[in-house]
């Protein structure tokens, strides 16, 4: 599917069935997610779920390059957007050279950019040199220092949605909320056309996102709006007590394991 059309199926969700998105950092679960998600997303996350930092504010775009090389490797038919790392994109000179260097080595479909309030001309300058953009609203870890639900109020719920609208106008083909409470979420949907992706957001969304590990119970991280579908820690942690209780007692390898 090209480009165009790949971006049009997306903005496309805005009724019917919801998109599914998921982050991935790697060939592997690039390969399985492929098969179901509507968007891969190749998150900043991977500073804390992956590398253990204490937020994204410390990866550098060489590091996402080389996941996002990885997970492209298994990217057949999702939409492949690229979290831009943080002062990557401080004014448009600076966002034009890094989300290009990311489309030509990762061969990614669209870049996804956090709002800090005021980088809607960053958005419409990139998507104006052809490069489709994901906004990013609400709690954007980049911009804030502690976690807390955005859109609580009358007064963060307009913010919010004029920052959605001018993101809108500036030419994005969908926009991240997270963690905005149910209400500004539902309005802010319904207000613009393009599909809202929600994590910790609500069923009003377009559609949804979690960070993967979080689904799985990989990344010791569950907030309230994360569901665990899997305890992989656990499933992993027997798989290896196995492996240990084996090699300790000489039970591996053995002679169909050797050559
Ligand atoms: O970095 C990430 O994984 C994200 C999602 C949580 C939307 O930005």
């Amino acid at each position: 599917m090209s480009l165009r059309k790949k971006i049009l199926r997306i903005k496309k969700f805005k009724s019917g069935r919801k998109l599914v998105c998921l982050t991935a950092y790697s060939k592997p679960f690039s390969k399985i997610l492929d098969k179901y998600c509507d968007i891969i997303l190749v998150g900043d996350s991977v500073a804390t779920a992956f590398y253990g930092m204490k937020n994204t504010k410390s990866i550098t775009l060489s590091t996402m390059i080389s996941h996002g090389i990885s997970v492209k490797k298994m990217n057949k038919k999702s939409t492949l957007v690229f979290d831009m790392p943080i002062n990557t994109y401080r004014n448009l000179k600076e966002a034009k050279k890094n989300a290009r260097k990311v489309i030509n080595t990762v061969g990614c479909d669209a870049v996804k950019i956090e709002s800090n309030g005021r980088n809607f001309r960053v958005i419409k300058g990139l998507v104006e040199s052809g490069i489709p953009v994901m906004g990013h609203i609400g709690y954007t870890p980049q911009n804030k220092n502690k976690f807390k639900p955005q859109g609580t109020n009358l007064k963060e719920t307009k913010k919010l949605i004029f920052e959605a609208k001018k993101i809108e106008k500036a030419g994005a083909f969908s926009i991240v909320l997270e963690c905005i409470a149910r209400k500004a979420a539902k309005q802010i949907t319904n207000l613009i056309k393009i599909p809202t992706i929600g994590i910790g957001s609500s069923n009003f969304c377009d559609g949804q996102i979690l960070v993967t590990d979080d689904l799985i119970g990989l990344s010791g991280f569950y907030p309230k709006f994360v569901k665990k579908y899997l305890d992989l820690e656990k499933i992993l942690g027997k798989s290896i007590k196995k492996f240990r209780d084996d090699v300790r007692v000489g039970n591996f390898p053995k002679l169909n394991n050797t050559y």
